[in-house]
């Protein structure tokens, strides 16, 4: 039997959904160039060479952005990545917080991203202005926040983790009272995982990963009777409580290539599907489906904003460039090191 969420909740994913379909033609439009993919490519090559760049590229990006980038990631990776690229222009493929984490670590480099409206739900839901209020309720926590927050959010943390170092982190902090920022549903994972009930949530969501519907996985998992369910964290408790094993986008697909089981239900963005099929070759990859069947909610849009062309316009005019006002750059630096000096 279904014990999924109530109808309030399914009537805000409908709105949700909504909002996705809207927000993915809000990203900057789409430059028009009379430039095949193949001409688009190889002038992202010369450029590369040229600014002596490097293009580092999340797993939700589109598959042919994956494929020209020099490096794919999860976002611990992205970090570690960025900390010790010797390039002098960094060209981040993926969203905002991820590009302004690069240029926290790099104050010297020139960091570009194809599309400055890519934003993020978690980091979006989380102004710093009402995060430093909240905060004021809880004098003495030890402030860790997700990655997925803004530069300013950060400067305002004493640690940040990721979704594949978050139960570490907070474990590693012994019985210190900890609030949590800004993702609830990791919040609550990481609550369960590292024994700690009493951690202080921030109520955030991560859009995409609120969308995966309990009802639909079920009849998917009766479909597919032999698959392993796995999932990212982000998701919502109506689906973590059917997944066999929880983890980051590249400890997903670490999972599905070592793994003995054929076929697995990945309950995450549908960009990881691309690394993941090569990968696990030959393996059986079936995404986790959100509620309504007519809407592609399972793809980020923000993570989608950015193109080919707009990475090579990115690369060709240096433009949009990321930056971080000083003063915030060096507070927010701390926590990120911090996250870097406990994960190695
Ligand atoms: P990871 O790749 O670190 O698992 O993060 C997922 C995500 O939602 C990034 O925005
Ligand atoms: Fe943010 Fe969710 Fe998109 Fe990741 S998938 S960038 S958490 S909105």
């Amino acid at each position: 039997m279904w014990t999924g969420s109530p109808a309030p909740h399914l009537q805000l994913r409908v709105v949700l959904e909504n909002l996705m379909d809207k927000l993915s033609v809000l990203g900057t439009p789409a430059p028009t160039l009379d430039m095949t993919d193949e001409e688009l490519e190889s002038e992202i090559k010369r450029l590369k060479k040229e600014r002596n760049a490097v293009i580092l590229a999340h797993y939700y990006q589109e598959s042919e952005i994956q494929d020209i980038a020099d490096f794919v990631g999860d976002s611990l990776q992205l970090s570690q990545a960025a900390a010790k690229t010797p390039a002098d222009v960094i060209a981040f493929c993926g969203v905002h917080f991820m590009a302004e984490t690069a240029k926290i670590l790099n104050p010297n480099k020139i960091v570009v991203i194809p599309d400055m409206k890519a934003g993020c739900s978690l980091a979006d839901g989380c102004p710093a202005p009402a995060f430093e209020h909240w905060l004021a309720q809880y004098p003495g926590h030890t402030v860790v926040s997700y990655i997925n927050c803004s530069a300013e959010v950060k400067a305002l943390s004493d640690v940040i983790c990721t979704s594949s170092n978050a139960v570490k982190i907070v474990k590693a902090l012994g019985d210190q009272k900890i609030v949590f920022a800004p993702d609830r549903h990791l919040g609550a994972f990481v609550k369960k995982q590292a024994d700690r009930p009493d951690l202080v949530l921030w109520e955030g969501t991560c859009i995409v990963h609120e969308t995966f519907s309990e009802r639909r996985l079920l009849l998917l998992m009766a479909q597919y009777p032999e698959a392993e369910v796995i999932a990212h964290p982000e998701c919502h408790e109506g689906i973590l409580r059917h997944a066999a094993f929880i983890a980051s986008t590249s400890g997903l697909i670490e999972r599905a290539r070592t793994s003995p089981k054929q076929q697995f239900i990945v309950a995450t963005e549908a960009g990881i599907l691309h690394k993941m099929a090569q990968a696990a070759p030959g393996k059986l990859l079936v995404p986790a489906p959100p509620e309504d069947e007519s809407c592609s909610c399972n793809e980020c849009p923000f993570m989608r904003m950015n193109t080919l062309a707009k990475l090579y316009l990115a690369l060709r005019d240096l433009a949009p460039q990321v930056d971080v006002p000083e003063p915030v750059r060096v507070r927010a630096l701390q926590p990120i090191q911090r996250m870097l000096d406990m994960s190695v």
